[in-house]
């Protein structure tokens, strides 16, 4: 019944018919009460994966960086150089506290979302949060040459890849209610995994 009157409401019916499997549908069935949140490390694939999760659910898929440079007008890089790092993190809190009530979508967060007490406590109480977990040397040939992250700048991006995973690994676990690595593995199969967790979260 919510989930018709949800297809009606908000125009979704094609993709709603067009869900492949009884996986897809419980899980989109679970959805009208929390989004479907991916967290983890600058080159863990949250953009990538998010946007085949939410097309295999035919649901709406936001990523937050994205979201903020559209309203800023400036890229994150520029925001780092103008504002700093402290006021980026305050802009990235309140824009999560916003979306985080977009029902039925897919978010995909900064890497450094987890920093915060206050969004970890957001997160664990109001959304389905996926930690898409990769080594350090996996996270870096991925980011090496990418010039858009403000904080892989400079020599050692390497280094500071693995400075940041060891601090943050823990926040990311501490948060999720699953986590599935990313690692070399197909996008397609990062996307079955996260169903399958999010199908029968009391496995996880
Ligand atoms: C950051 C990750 C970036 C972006 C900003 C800071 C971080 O997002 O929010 O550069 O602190 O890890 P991605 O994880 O999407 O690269």
């Amino acid at each position: 019944m919510a989930s018709e009157s949800f297809a009606e409401s908000s125009g979704h019916e094609k993709a709603f018919n067009l869900l492949e499997s009884s996986t897809e549908m419980s899980v989109r069935q679970s959805m009208f009460e929390r989004p479907i949140v991916l967290v983890g490390m600058m080159g863990a694939g949250k953009s990538t994966v998010g946007r085949r999760l939410a097309g295999r659910l035919g649901c709406q898929f936001m990523d937050a960086d994205r979201v903020l440079e559209e309203r800023m007008g400036v890229s994150i890089a520029t925001m780092f150089d103008l504002e700093g790092e402290a006021v980026f993190r305050d802009r990235e809190s309140a824009l999560l506290a916003e979306l985080v009530n977009e029902k039925v979508s897919v978010l995909a967060t900064g890497g450094g979302v987890v920093l915060s007490d206050a969004n970890r406590t957001l997160l664990q109480d109001r959304a389905w949060v996926v930690y898409l977990r990769a080594s350090a040397i996996d996270l870096w040939i991925r980011t090496r040459r990418d010039t858009s992250r403000p904080l892989l700048r400079g020599s050692d991006a390497r280094a500071r890849v693995t400075e940041l995973l060891t601090q943050r690994a823990p926040l990311y676990e501490a948060v999720s209610h699953c986590t599935v690595d990313t690692g070399r593995q197909p996008v397609e199969r990062v996307v079955d995994q996260i169903l399958q967790h999010l199908q029968s979260p009391e496995s996880t």
